[in-house]
């Protein structure tokens, strides 16, 4: 699966951005409250215009403080997906809960140095674990390799049957890294700038998702 975010779109041109990567199988909505992270982008209002304008699944990244509070509204808004981040969470499990129960799936994300071993235990209680390849807050940052080890970790572990889990990676992809990402497991692919920053995205997509399937670990 490859997810083009938004945040390396044209932000006064959403809708046109969303229509040139149609095809996509999530289109990857970045919310940042510059607390959580040194970067502000967007929130629900853009959310639930973006709703209307695509009918590609939104895959929501929230990199927000109290998740417990401002996630919920997400899936209740139609995001298919909505992930928030497992340091930003007091009680991810309760969290995941209400997305659930909103009708999405529910996601956890881990930034670059938080370790996956003290989160495995809870990760059957998410549809998505969003594992982070450059730190959160900003797109066009240089993949981080050292991240796959935890995506080979959780792999293993979805292919053992013992959890049901779609291994999604953010951060740095682009045809070069993809091949790597592809070989430890990943299921999905986010791409910013390796999308956006193109002069046909829509084929770009199509590029990247044949790099994928042909390196498939
Ligand atoms: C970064 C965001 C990413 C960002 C990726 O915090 O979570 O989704 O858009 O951008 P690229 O693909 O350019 O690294
Ligand atoms: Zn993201």
């Amino acid at each position: 699966m490859i997810a083009p975010s938004i945040l390396s779109a044209d932000f006064a041109n959403l809708a046109r951005d969303a229509r040139a990567v149609a095809g996509s199988d999530w289109l990857h909505v970045d919310v940042m409250d510059a607390h959580f992270v040194p970067n502000l982008t967007l929130g629900l209002p853009v959310v639930q215009s973006l709703l209307k304008a695509t009918d590609i699944p939104l895959d929501c990244h929230l990199m927000i403080e109290d998740p417990g509070r401002w996630a919920p509204p997400y899936a209740e808004a139609g995001a298919h997906n909505v992930t928030f981040h497992a340091e930003a969470a007091e009680d991810p499990i309760a969290v995941a809960r209400d997305i659930r129960a909103a009708g999405a799936k529910a996601g956890l994300s881990v930034k670059p140095n938080t370790p996956i071993e003290p989160y495995l235990e809870i990760l059957r209680e998410f549809d998505t674990l969003l594992v982070m390849s450059v730190e959160p807050g900003f797109g066009g940052q240089s993949f981080i390799a050292s991240v796959l080890e935890k995506a080979r970790i959780v792999r293993n572990l979805v292919d053992a049957g013992a959890l049901r889990l779609i291994v999604e990676i953010d951060g740095g992809i682009n045809a070069d890294t993809i091949e790597q990402a592809a070989e430890a497991g990943i299921d999905c692919f986010v791409a910013g700038s390796a999308v956006y920053n193109t002069a046909d995205p829509g084929a770009t997509v199509q590029s990247l998702r044949s790099i994928a399937a042909a390196h498939r670990g």
